[in-house]
């Protein structure tokens, strides 16, 4: 366990939240899933940047059984969560914001809908081409950002009800900063064609801003850490 001294006891204020907000996530990981051509993992090290309770490495487990999977959060009581949830699988979660040790670890890494929290950016993506393996992919996924015409009010309610700060970027400063640090770097809408739930829990002003929303406004980055060239 790698705790880190930043961390908080859960993200929502409210930690009941926290299995809402995994059951409403789990349609878009399986989408998100099925966009990723990395099929066979099963000797593969997978991470996942802000796990939360831990379901998205389990459902990929799942999905694509995978040799060992590490979940890290920033959420103290969101992690010992995931740790009582996780059975006998191949994964470890733990307190962690920095990864320290684990360099040239992983072969593949996500991060779904943490990216706009992590305050410090161009750190982040420092720690994440340090962490994966040459030739690597970390895709992060987010909807949160100002190019979002709904973010004004959304980052509004998520600095309300949950312990972290919101940050302010648009999709270019990603792709700028990402590429700064070393990734090739490319993205994609996620392009969710499912069947959008009708919620009216003032997230979503109507139903076609809950289509449009995760259609064209959540994108997806995939993030490559250069091969060792061939000499
Ligand atoms: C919107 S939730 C998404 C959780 C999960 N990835 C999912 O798809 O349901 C954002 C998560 O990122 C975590 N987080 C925020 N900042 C972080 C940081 N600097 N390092 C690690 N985790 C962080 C929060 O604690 C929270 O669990």
């Amino acid at each position: 366990m790698n705790d880190s001294p930043l961390s908080i006891p859960t993200w929502y204020r409210d930690p009941h939240a926290e299995q809402a907000m995994a059951e409403g996530h789990a349609p878009i990981w399986r989408h998100l899933l099925s966009l990723v051509p990395e099929h066979e993992l099963s000797g593969v090290k997978v991470l996942d940047f802000g796990c939360n309770q831990g379901g998205f490495l389990r459902l990929l487990h799942q999905i694509r059984p995978f040799r060992e999977g590490l979940g890290v959060d920033i959420a103290r009581q969101s992690v010992e969560h995931a740790n009582r949830l996780k059975g006998n699988l191949p994964i470890g979660y733990q307190t962690d914001t920095r990864l320290t040790g684990y360099e040239n670890h992983f072969d593949i890494a996500f991060s779904h809908e943490v990216i706009y929290l992590i305050e410090d950016i161009a750190q982040h993506a420092a720690d994440m081409l340090r962490v994966l393996k040459p030739g690597g992919v970390y895709y992060a996924v987010t909807g949160c950002h100002t190019d979002n015409p709904l973010w004004p009010q959304w980052r509004e309610r998520v600095a309300e009800q949950t312990h972290t700060v919101v940050q302010d970027r648009a999709l270019d400063d990603y792709a700028r900063i990402f590429s700064a640090a070393g990734f090739q770097v490319s993205a994609r809408r996620l392009g969710f064609s499912g069947f959008v739930p009708y919620e009216p829990d003032g997230w979503m002003p109507n139903i076609a801003a809950a289509i449009d929303y995760y259609w064209h406004t959540k994108t997806v980055f995939r993030l490559v850490k250069p091969p060792v060239p061939v000499s």
